[in-house]
């Protein structure tokens, strides 16, 4: 156990200088940090957001954009910049030791700490370090945390299975933990600092200029609280049923075939309620694709709230740009008020080369779906109503169900075809 203390010079000479000082060194630097990132469950957003213990490229700043203001703390932060001058432009520069961070009280919306508390020289600095990471970090923001998991103390690494169990590693935050991984010797933890009530989260994730004017889903929380919409009263939007669970209850529910160890993809997803339901009813592959940001927010925000486990994947894509083999095949593709979207936006009305692009979907569609359930708006657009919607179709489905559904408040249609590539 030579040299298990970690020390600045340790830091520059045994590290630094070999990773930058080879091309290739770095390459493979790079490379871990950001198959890293993956094992995150990341939020965008806008604030602060620092990498402790960055290192010299930069941390995370260095192969990732984020929206809000960039800040490095690293007791050799300033010495990185003067020696290496690889800290990307943008990023603030504070020296500082993980136990004793250079930050006010709840000052960071993302705070990352990725491969710097095995660098630790006691159990104590550990956990001091863990409380001032969560110190600094504002109620409802994430620490993405990073260890790997040695056996022993090597050079600079006193931090090690020997010296800490991973429950205690972990226990040792005073956060939430969101997400957890172990494998290849590492730990991965996504935390959160309570405090924020979930409401309040929901009606910040609620702007009203966007065109649902909020939300566009009324969607229920375990906890009582609700989404809400700034165009509708309560009563209208969680009375429509042409919207949320009423709408899957009225109109989709009864053209689904039993869920159960089936895999479903809905294309305009929206907040992801029915990807929670297709989850509820049994499905065990489900892809949500969205290409709106703002909605796709409030999916990654509701999946993890209602269905923190489930086996989700969204795609924020365009439907006319999606990448099927992402999607793979499917046994059941819902299109809820979503198909005469695609070619057409609000900003700009149909594409010009709408047809073509929606023949290109609609193959892609028919390739990857063995059954499709598309629900329609006998208004407004084309592709919405029963007739040009059916007329669509034909040609890639063989239509069992094509009707009208009446509904409180309008008229919706809904067509079940199933795929005429797929055997
Ligand atoms: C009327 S909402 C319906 C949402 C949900 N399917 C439902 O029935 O509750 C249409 C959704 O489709 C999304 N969307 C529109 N065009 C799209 C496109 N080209 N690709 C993917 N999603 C699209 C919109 O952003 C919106 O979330």
């Amino acid at each position: 156990m030579k040299h298990a203390t970690w020390t600045p010079e340790w830091e520059v000479t045994l590290y630094w200088d070999l990773v930058i000082g080879s091309e290739s060194e770095t390459a493979f630097y790079l490379t871990q940090l950001r198959a890293d990132l993956k094992h995150f469950d990341i939020h965008d957003v806008d604030g602060l957001v620092v990498d402790v213990g960055s290192g010299a490229l930069g941390g995370v700043f260095g192969i990732r954009e984020f929206r809000g203001e960039k800040m490095i703390v690293d007791p050799l932060a300033t010495e990185f910049g003067r020696r290496y001058g690889k800290i990307p432009e943008g990023v603030k520069v504070m020296d500082g030791y993980c136990q004793d961070i250079p930050l006010n009280n709840d000052s960071a919306t993302a705070v990352f700490c990725i491969e710097a508390l095995d660098h630790c020289n006691s159990v104590d600095e550990y956990r001091q370090s863990a409380d001032e990471l969560a110190r600094v970090l504002q109620p409802g923001g994430r620490l993405y945390f990073m260890i790997p998991l040695r056996g022993a103390s090597r050079d600079g690494h006193y931090l090690t299975l020997e010296t800490m169990s991973v429950e205690d590693m972990e226990a040792a935050f005073p956060l939430t933990v969101v997400k957890r991984e172990v494998s290849n010797g590492h730990l991965w933890l996504t935390m959160e600092k309570p405090g924020i009530p979930l409401q309040q989260r929901i009606d910040a994730l609620s702007d009203d200029r966007q065109w649902a004017g909020g939300w566009y889903q009324p969607i229920d929380f375990p906890d009582g609280s609700r989404t809400h919409s700034t165009k509708l009263s309560d009563a209208q939007f969680y009375g429509s049923e042409c919207r949320g669970i009423r709408k899957w209850r009225k109109a989709i529910a009864q053209h689904l075939p039993n869920l159960r160890g089936k895999s479903f993809l809905e294309i305009g997803c929206n907040a992801g309620l029915y990807l929670s339901q297709a989850w509820r009813e049994g499905a065990v592959a489900i892809i949500g694709v969205e290409n709106h940001p703002y909605f796709a927010r409030q999916c990654r925000f509701v999946l993890e709230h209602l269905c923190p486990c489930a086996p989700v994947t969204l795609i924020e894509q365009d439907a006319t740009e999606l990448d099927w083999s992402l999607v793979g095949e499917v046994d059941v593709v819902l299109l809820a008020n979503a198909l005469y979207w695609v070619g057409y936006t609000d900003e700009h009305g149909a594409y010009p080369d709408r047809d073509r692009l929606m023949q290109t979907f609609l193959s892609g569609l028919a390739h990857a779906a063995q059954t499709v359930i598309v629900v329609g708006a006998e208004e407004g657009k084309q592709y919405a109503d029963l007739a040009s919607t059916t007329a669509l179709l034909a040609p890639w489905f063989d239509l069992r169900t094509a009707e009208i559904v009446r509904v409180n408040d309008r008229v919706l249609n809904v067509i079940v075809g199933e795929s005429r590539c797929r055997k």
